[in-house]
């Protein structure tokens, strides 16, 4: 027998009447309620199975220069890209050295205004979303200094970033910074965080502390990645990076740690093994020293 559309009773099995429609919740804590567009670049940064990221920060330069490590960003990024996650640079580091066919996501550095040289927190938001849009960006992100001379500033710069994201449905990181007379300590981390997390950001950057962290991620709604922060032997990385995500982190937003490593390419997996599989510090240590020595001898560059 043929319906009015035409479509036979068998053909209309296929809409398995009994079969109730899944309603699914989102992997990310508190971004069920955020929009399509959001979510899915979030899924992009973030990898479904684990909830968490490696993300590769290398935007260091727009407030450096050309720091240690990132002399040559053609030469220093490349090799890493395809065992990261998502990308956290500036756009000029984005043209400059991430060919289109990496196909990563890319959060991009929208602040600048201040350099090593003067006041770190005298920023503006540089970048207009149209242009994070043409680049194809799957998250923007700025600084907010919380407890810094120009605490409100930031703050202001980083709301107008999130309003001008949820037009486009662009994600924005929150990448926290305390004063400099204030520890990096749960106290103020923890504030730093939550306030981010409060205007409107769809997942925030800390540094890890001790103790407390655990405290610091129970008190933000929103996932929490940490930044590696000043080199350290691999060791001491690597455990920072376990203990992390031990205690609730969504990964690690991670630069000089990698790419100042012996060997970025080893150090970057083996952050991974701990990111993803959330292996064990000396595990991840052997597996560092294993593919160094492999990758040394087979003559690898990087
Ligand atoms: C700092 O604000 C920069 O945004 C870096 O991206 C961030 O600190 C992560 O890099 P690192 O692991 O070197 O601290």
């Amino acid at each position: 027998m043929v319906d009015a559309s035409g479509a036979s009773e068998a053909e209309g099995r296929g809409f398995a009447v009994n079969v109730p429609v899944e309603t699914r919740g989102f992997f990310l804590k508190g971004c069920a309620h955020l929009g399509y567009g959001m979510k899915s670049r979030l899924a992009r940064i973030f990898e479904p199975s684990s909830g968490r990221t490696v993300m590769l920060a290398f935007d260091h330069g727009y407030i450096m220069g050309p720091t240690s490590g990132l002399e040559r960003l053609d030469l220093a990024i490349p090799p890493l890209i395809p065992h990261a996650d998502s990308l956290m640079c500036t756009r000029g580091a984005l043209a400059a050295c991430v060919p289109p066919e990496a196909r990563k996501p890319v959060v991009l550095r929208c602040g600048s205004g201040a350099t090593v040289l003067k006041e770190l927190s005298d920023e503006v938001l540089a970048v207009d979303l149209e242009d994070a849009v043409r680049l194809g960006a799957a998250a923007v992100t700025t600084m907010v200094y919380v407890g810094g001379v120009h605490e409100k500033e930031s703050l202001h710069n980083m709301s107008r970033l999130i309003n001008a994201g949820n037009r486009f449905g662009i994600p924005a990181l929150a990448v926290t910074a305390v004063g400099k007379d204030m520890a990096r300590d749960a106290r103020y981390l923890g504030l730093a965080c939550r306030v981010a997390a409060e205007i409107g950001a769809a997942f925030v950057k800390t540094y890890f502390c001790e103790p407390g962290f655990d405290e610091v991620v129970a008190g933000c709604p929103v996932p929490v990645v940490i930044a590696g922060g000043k080199k350290l032997p691999e060791a001491e990385a690597l455990a920072m990076a376990y203990r992390a995500v031990d205690q609730g982190a969504a990964g690690v937003d991670m630069g000089r740690n990698i790419f100042l490593s012996e060997d970025p390419v080893a150090m970057i997996r083996a952050v991974r093994a701990v990111v993803h599989d959330l292996e064990k510090p000396e595990a991840a240590l052997e597996l560092f020293r294993t593919l160094k020595n492999e990758r040394r001898a087979q003559g690898a560059r990087q």
